[in-house]
C-alpha cells in the first residue's frame, strides 16, 4: 500500500491523476488529507480507486507527500510531527511546491539536503517546477524497485506514415498497443522508460514521450536516445519503403498518376547497431506464417538480442487487437507465449528480456 499524504496548496491538484496511475500499476492507495487541502480537492475526488483515511491501517510500502509545503519539508527533516510522518525504513517521495524565493531560502535548502541524505526520493520538475503527474508517477514506480530498477528502456511505438503528397502518406495498422503494453510493463517493473511514439494519439503516463512520423523521423531520435539507453525495444511497424520524391502539393486526380516510385527507408535497428555495439535490442517479425523462422532469420539479420515473433495471419492477434500470441527467439533458444493480453505478452517479454541480461551479466 502506498500512503499519499495531500499538501495544502494548488499542487494538490495532481494528486488524483497521480493516484489514479499508481492505482492503475496495481498499488492500493490510502490518501490522507492534510489540513487545508480542501480548498484544492475534496475527498470524492479520489474516488473510486482510493481510500482517504484519517491515517494509514498499516504499515505502507511508501509514503508519498504531494504536494509537500515549506512546512512538511520541515517537519519531515526535523522530526517534528506531521500526520504521515515516516516509519523507519519506509521509502519516502517528496514533492515539494515551493515558489523562487522559498526554493532559494536557505532554511529550505538544507531542510531538502537533510532528506536527501536521510535516503528521501525528492522528486522536481523540469526547471525547478513542481514535478507534473508523469514525473511523480515515474518517480514512484521507479523508485519503489522492481526487476527492471536501474534499466533504461527505449521503446519504439506505432507506425510510420511516409508522406506521398501534402495530404496523403503510406502508413500500416499498428495501433502501438504492444508498444505501450511493453512501456508500462517496463515501467511497473521499475524501468526508466522513454516511448518514441510513430502517430499515437493517445499518450501513456510515467515515461519520456517523443512523437516522429516518419522512418527518418524515428531513426535521428532513436540514434539519439540509445546512447543513453540499456534496452532497445522495437516494437514500431517501420515502413520499408518511402515515395521517391513526394509531392509538395496535393496530386491531383487529372495529373493521371498511375505509378510512384518507392525507395528503400534506412533499416533503424541496423544502423542502431552501428553505433551501439552494447545496447540490448528487440526487435518485432509480424508475419504471416511460421513465426519463429522468421524471427531466427532476422535475429541474426539485424544484429539483435530477441526478435519477438507473431503470425499476423490470426484472428483477433497482432495488428489493433487486444491480445497476442508470440515466439520469443534469442541465443539461447525460443520461448513460446500462449494467446494473453498484449499486457501480460509484454510482462513475459521482458521476463525473458531480463533474463537474458542476467546471464550476459
Ligand atoms: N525495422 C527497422 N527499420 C526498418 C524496418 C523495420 O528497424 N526500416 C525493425 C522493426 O521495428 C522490427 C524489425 O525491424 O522490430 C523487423 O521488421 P520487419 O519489417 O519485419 O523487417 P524487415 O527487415 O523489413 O523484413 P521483411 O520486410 O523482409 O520481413
Amino acid at each position: 500500500m502506498i500512503l499519499v499524504s495531500v499538501g495544502p496548496t494548488a499542487g494538490a491538484l495532481i494528486a488524483p491523476p497521480v493516484v489514479r496511475e499508481l492505482a492503475a500499476a496495481g498499488h492500493e492507495i490510502q490518501v490522507l488529507l492534510e489540513p487545508g487541502t480542501d480548498h484544492f480537492v475534496g475527498p470524492g475526488t479520489f474516488l473510486p480507486v482510493s481510500n482517504v483515511v484519517e491515517g494509514p491501517s498499516g504499515v505502507p510500502d511508501a509514503v508519498l507527500f504531494l504536494p509537500a509545503t515549506a512546512g512538511t519539508l520541515a517537519r519531515l527533516a526535523r522530526g517534528l510531527d506531521h500526520p504521515a510522518a515516516r516509519t523507519d525504513g519506509v521509502p519516502a517521495f517528496v514533492v515539494p511546491d515551493l515558489d523562487a524565493a522559498t526554493a532559494e531560502n536557505p532554511a529550505v535548502r538544507s531542510n531538502l539536503d537533510v532528506l536527501r541524505g536521510d535516503g528521501t526520493k525528492i522528486l522536481r520538475g523540469e526547471g525547478g517546477n513542481m514535478a507534473g503527474v508523469d514525473e511523480v508517477v515515474a518517480g514512484v514506480l521507479g523508485g519503489l524497485g522492481g526487476p527492471m530498477a536501474g534499466l533504461r528502456v527505449l521503446v519504439t511505438a506505432g507506425g510510420t506514415h511516409e508522406p506521398l503528397d501534402s495530404v496523403r502518406f503510406i502508413g500500416n495498422l499498428s495501433s502501438g498497443k504492444m508498444g505501450l503494453a511493453l512501456a508500462r510493463a517496463a515501467l511497473r517493473m521499475g524501468a526508466a522508460v522513454t516511448v518514441v511514439a510513430a502517430n499515437i494519439a493517445r499518450r501513456e503516463p510515467g515515461v519520456r514521450w517523443r512523437d516522429v512520423g516518419t522512418v527518418e523521423e524515428l531513426r535521428d531520435e532513436v540514434l539519439r536516445e540509445a546512447g543513453e539507453a540499456d534496452v532497445l525495444v522495437m516494437a514500431a511497424a517501420v515502413s520499408d519503403f518511402t515515395p521517391a520524391a513526394p509531392d509538395r502539393e496535393k496530386i491531383r486526380r487529372s495529373s493521371g498518376v498511375r505509378s510512384i516510385e518507392l525507395a528503400p527507408t534506412p533499416d533503424v535497428l541496423r544502423a542502431v547497431r552501428e553505433q551501439s555495439p552494447e545496447l540490448f535490442m528487440v526487435g518485432f517479425a509480424a508475419t504471416h506464417g511460421d513465426p519463429a523462422s522468421d524471427a531466427r532469420e532476422k535475429l541474426e539479420k539485424k544484429g539483435a538480442d530477441v526478435i519477438v515473433g507473431n503470425d499476423i495471419s490470426r484472428e483477433g492477434v497482432g495488428f489493433g487487437a487486444e491480445e497476442n500470441e508470440v515466439y520469443v527467439v534469442s541465443g539461447r533458444g525460443e520461448r513460446f507465449v500462449p494467446r494473453a493480453t498484449k499486457t501480460e505478452v509484454a510482462r513475459e517479454i521482458l521476463d525473458e528480456v531480463l533474463a537474458l541480461i542476467d546471464e550476459e551479466r
